[in-house]
């Protein structure tokens, strides 16, 4: 069976900077309290004339420049975003843009897990030899869905893309992925559609609409990240036969530095091998893994051959864990 490496990646933030201090003239809050309990201290927002696709696509390009791979080669695009320009999906989007006609395009949506959830798909796809080279994106403009009068919520969120090239190749450095889903807590987090009854004959009522904005019980949320992303990952680590000393890099989806930290120690991960920087760009749902991990790539601070463990978690409620080798 074809082993899957990771050979390239990149990132987009959109310009608008929305600083905590922004933040204060929009609700009741402060820049102590969200540095203090978040570890955040500005995002970017995109402007009312920026798509999902205006920041898929450059993320998508970057990382087909460092893997050295044209975008007519790619087989296969996924697009993972719960804020797609388009509710039929906008993955076509950006594979017309970026040219790559030979390749299969669509979303795929997990929340704030579409990333790791993406990344078990397409080595799927990989390792089964249907496809050899998958793009994978993870993006989100999730200002779009922010109730910015919501202090709980609206203090979090921001808006980027990130993406990574995968490859079959003969060597597996992807070492391990687990994946889990709870639809009891769904009503945690959500963005849910909100329905009008509208008529169209006599006895036929159908629901149209629109959504409403992020809905998300801060508390419960936290508490079932920093139970169960630990959980995972050390399941995960066992079922490969690999130990928490053993990882150079613990790379999880930039919720919160709390749960960053919580969940590092309950692995027993010192503080240095933990990526972060939400500092500057707030929690990017789908792409808040691959924004960071491009940033550390591009920093030097992930080196080839190094062990990253990642996991993802959010909205379903969704988690997903994955252990990889950086490059081929
Ligand atoms: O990507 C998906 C995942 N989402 C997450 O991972 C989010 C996980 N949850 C969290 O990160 C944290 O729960 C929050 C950052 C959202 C909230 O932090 P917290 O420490 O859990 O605060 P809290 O909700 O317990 O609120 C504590 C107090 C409350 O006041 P009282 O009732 O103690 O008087 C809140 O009303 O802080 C108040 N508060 C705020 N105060 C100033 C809540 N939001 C704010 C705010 N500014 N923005």
């Amino acid at each position: 069976m074809p082993g899957v490496a990771l050979i390239g990646s990149g990132s987009a933030v959109p310009n608008p900077i929305l600083s905590n201090h922004h933040l204060t003239q929009m609700v009741e809050t402060s820049d102590e309290w969200v540095v203090t309990r978040t570890g955040i201290r500005e995002r970017r927002v995109a402007d009312s004339q920026t798509s999902l696709v205006d920041l898929a696509v450059p993320a998508a390009r970057a990382a087909l420049t460092m893997a050295g791979i044209a975008p007519e080669d790619l087989d296969l695009i996924i697009l993972a975003t719960s804020s797609a320009d388009d509710l039929f999906g906008s993955a076509c989007r950006v594979q017309a843009a970026l040219g790559a006609n030979r390749a299969v395009a669509f979303d795929l949506t997990a929340a704030c897990s579409g990333f790791v959830f993406g990344l078990a798909t397409a080595c799927q796809f990989l390792r089964t030899g249907a496809y050899q080279r998958v793009l994978l994106i993870g993006a989100d403009i999730l200002s779009r869905w922010v109730d910015w009068h919501d202090r709980g919520t609206c203090i979090l969120f921001g808006d980027g893309a990130g993406a990574v090239v995968l490859q079959a190749q003969a060597q597996d450095q992807v070492l391990g992925i687990e994946l889990g889903s709870d639809g009891r807590l769904n009503a945690c987090l959500n963005l849910t559609y909100q329905a009008q009854p509208q008529t169209l004959v006599p006895g036929l009522v159908v629901a149209q609409g629109t959504y409403r904005p992020i809905h998300m019980d801060g508390q419960e949320v936290y508490r079932f990240a920093v139970r169960q992303v630990p959980l995972t990952i050390e399941k995960m680590l066992f079922r490969h036969s690999l130990t928490p000393d053993q990882v150079d890099w613990l790379l999880l989806h930039q919720a919160n530095q709390r749960i960053l930290n919580a969940v590092a120690q309950r692995l027993g991960i010192p503080a240095h091998k933990v990526i972060s920087n939400l500092e500057h760009y707030g929690n990017t749902s789908a792409a808040s893994i691959p924004l960071a991990l491009d940033e550390a790539v591009r920093q030097g601070q992930v080196q080839p051959g190094q062990v990253v463990v990642t996991a993802g978690f959010g909205a379903g409620l969704t988690w997903g864990a994955a252990v990889f080798r950086w490059g081929v």
